[in-house]
């Protein structure tokens, strides 16, 4: 991909630079990757909400993404997850984009559907489909679900029913309604969740839709109705605001949607003015000898790598990414543009700030809330050797 608008060429260290991408500029290159947390009520955010991102605007990251928020009550995961299918759900979110701006940080809002893989448990009920124990424990019932096919995720889920095209010109006005109300909430950029097996990655990939009509069969068919919203949500989000797509690369090593799936999907995407491809992958189901590759430091880069090279669009890079210098190392390879954190910015909220200081030094401190980074600077500076030690 040639030197553009995304690389910087400095020694300073990239990870702490500026990028800009439409009329946003973003202060480094440190993002709160999207991350369900299962506590709304009614798709509401609440003071936990706030609290729990409002601290990664404080810890210094330059973007904060919300965790995947349904745009209908249906497209929700779990009775825990987020929503912004009414406007009764938009004052929450005023408030938390008000704190991220406050505090330096852009706000993102990841747009999302379940599709197969609605009414579903929180990971610790037992990551599974709702059922009695659910009801009798925390009165949560299961939703009628919809997908590309009629076919139930996994054993013992519910079998959605397949979306005929009406249904799904619904949804893309739903899509749109949900990206209409993120502005009103004050969100800088908009993430469109094609990952993890929901309905969109269901639409993409051949594990996940077996239609025979237009939006089946060839990639051309399966991409058809992601790109569909895809345009939509371009057409209705603010020109000066950036739009990213997550996707799942691969669903399997050798199985079903590939690389190259991805890298055509990609190229469609930045066709359509589509800003950043959010590289992620699984969330289907494969055969175990088609698992994943090793979950080992950074076993996703190569795909932000393979996209970015091949489609020539932005990438963001996720997925086991721990500290500044392997983060920096991913950036300077030219494999990625951003770099999103996910459990590592739950065991560490001030990631960001403790990667400027240990990348820039001194002059990383003002990466800090003044009234931490003030006291915090001066307790580093007793730790530094004396003179003669
Ligand atoms: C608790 C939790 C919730 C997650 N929720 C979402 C989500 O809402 N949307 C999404 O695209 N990915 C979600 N993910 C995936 C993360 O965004 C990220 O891609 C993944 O955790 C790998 O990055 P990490 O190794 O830095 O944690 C979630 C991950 C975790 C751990």
């Amino acid at each position: 991909m040639e030197a553009g608008p995304f690389r910087t060429d400095t020694a300073a260290p990239l990870l702490l630079q500026p990028l800009t991408l439409r009329g946003l500029t973003f202060k480094n290159r440190i993002v709160v990757s999207p991350m369900a947390t299962y506590g709304a009520v009614d798709g509401m955010a609440s003071d936990f909400h706030l609290v729990h991102l409002g601290r990664f605007a404080l810890g210094g990251a330059g973007l904060v993404m919300t965790e995947a928020t349904a745009i209908t009550e249906q497209g929700r995961i779990t009775h825990g997850c987020l929503g912004l299918w009414q406007d009764g759900q938009i004052a929450p979110f005023r408030r938390l984009t008000d704190f991220l701006h406050a505090h330096g940080a852009l706000a993102g809002i990841q747009l999302g559907h379940s599709g197969a893989k609605g009414a579903g448990q929180r990971p610790w009920h037992g990551n599974g489909p709702l059922g009695d124990p659910d009801r009798t424990a925390r009165e949560e019932t299961p939703w009628p679900l919809v997908a590309a096919t009629s076919e139930a995720f996994d054993n013992g889920f519910p079998v959605p029913a397949a979306l005929d095209e009406s249904a799904m010109d619904a949804l893309v006005a739903d899509y749109c309604a949900a990206a209409h109300r993120a502005q009103a909430a004050g969100f800088d950029v908009l993430e469109l969740h094609c990952a993890h097996g929901y309905l969109l990655h269901g639409f993409l990939s051949p594990l996940g839709n077996r239609r025979d009509d237009a939006y089946g069969g060839s990639l051309a068919n399966r991409m058809r109705f992601p790109l569909r919203v895809a345009q939509a949500l371009r057409r209705v989000w603010p020109e000066d605001r950036p739009l990213f797509v997550r996707v799942s690369a691969i669903d399997g090593v050798d199985f079903g949607w590939s690389l190259d799936d991805t890298v055509a999907f990609a190229a469609a995407l930045k066709r359509l003015g589509i800003d950043l491809v959010d590289c992620s992958t699984g969330g289907m189901r494969v055969p175990r000898e088609h698992g994943l590759p090793a979950r080992a430091p950074g076993f996703q880069v190569p795909f932000a790598e393979g996209v970015r090279a091949r489609a020539g669009i932005a990438t963001m890079a996720v997925g086991l990414i721990r500290d500044a210098a392997q983060a920096e190392a991913i950036l300077r390879a030219g494999s990625a543009d951003l770099i999103a954190l996910g459990r590592e910015m739950l065991s560490d909220p001030n990631w960001a700030a403790k990667a400027t200081v240990a990348l820039a030094g001194e002059t990383g401190w003002t990466a800090w809330p003044q009234a931490f980074g003030w006291w915090l600077q001066r307790r580093a500076r007793l730790d530094r050797p004396k003179a003669g030690e």
